[in-house]
C-alpha cells in the first residue's frame, strides 16, 4: 500500500556521482540494516506472493543483492531458492545468456538443474534500471523449460525504460518503489 511504498521511499540513501559521476546511485542498504524496516520490506513481497494464484515454485534471485530479498522471501513462502550468478561463479553446468550493458557486456549464469520444465519462478532483485539483468535471467529460466511469471524488485527507475520494456515484452513487475 501507499504507506509502505513511502515509509520504504523515504528509507532508500540516495549517494550522488556513484560509481561515476552523474549517476543518483539508490542504495538499498539501509532497508536490511534496520530490523523493522527489513520485516516492512520482506512482508510487502511476502502479502503478495503468499496468495495462492500468485505463489511461485521457485524464486530465482539475481546476483547479488537479488540473493538477499529472494533467499529471504522464499524461506517465508517455504519454497526453493536458486541463484543467477555472474560468470565463473557456479560450479556445475550452467546455461549462459550475454547482454549489452552502457559499456560492454555482462554474462549471467544458471545451474542447469534449478528449475524443471513447468516450472513456475518468480524473479527477484533489488532494483530495476535498463531491464537487461532481469531479461538475461528470464531467457536462462526459459531456456530450462519454466515459466517466469512475474519480476519482483524493490525499486523501479522508469526513466530508464527498462520495466517498460520488460512489460512490452510479456513479462509482469511488481516494485514498491519508483525514482525519477
Ligand atoms: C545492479 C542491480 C541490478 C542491475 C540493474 O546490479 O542490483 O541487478 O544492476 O540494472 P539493469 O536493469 O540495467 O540490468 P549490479 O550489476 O550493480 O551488481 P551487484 O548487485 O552485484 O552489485
Ligand atoms: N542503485 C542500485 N543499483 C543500480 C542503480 C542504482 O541506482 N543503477 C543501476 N543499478
Amino acid at each position: 500500500d501507499l504507506n509502505v511504498n513511502q515509509y520504504l521511499r523515504e528509507r532508500i540513501r540516495t549517494v550522488p556521482d556513484w560509481p561515476t559521476p552523474g549517476v543518483q546511485f539508490r542504495d538499498i542498504t539501509p532497508l536490511l540494516q534496520e530490523p523493522k524496516t527489513f520485516r516492512v520490506l520482506i512482508d510487502a513481497f511476502v502479502h503478495r506472493y503468499m496468495d495462492r494464484d500468485l505463489r511461485p515454485d521457485v524464486i530465482a534471485g539475481l546476483d547479488a543483492r537479488g540473493f538477499i530479498i529472494g533467499a529471504v522471501l522464499a524461506f517465508e513462502l517455504g519454497v526453493g531458492f536458486v541463484p543467477i550468478r555472474k560468470k565463473g561463479k557456479l560450479p556445475f553446468t550452467t546455461v549462459a545468456e550475454t547482454y549489452e550493458l552502457e559499456y560492454g557486456s555482462a554474462t549471467v549464469e544458471l545451474h542447469t538443474d534449478a528449475v524443471q520444465p513447468g516450472d513456475r519462478v518468480l524473479l527477484v532483485d533489488d532494483l530495476i534500471a535498463t531491464g537487461g539483468t532481469m531479461m538475461a535471467g528470464r531467457r536462462l529460466l526459459e531456456r530450462l523449460g519454466a515459466h517466469v511469471s512475474e519480476g519482483a524488485a524493490i525499486v523501479d527507475l522508469p526513466e530508464l525504460g527498462g520495466s517498460q520494456r520488460l512489460r512490452e515484452s510479456g513479462l509482469p513487475l511488481f516494485t514498491l518503489v519508483d525514482f525519477s
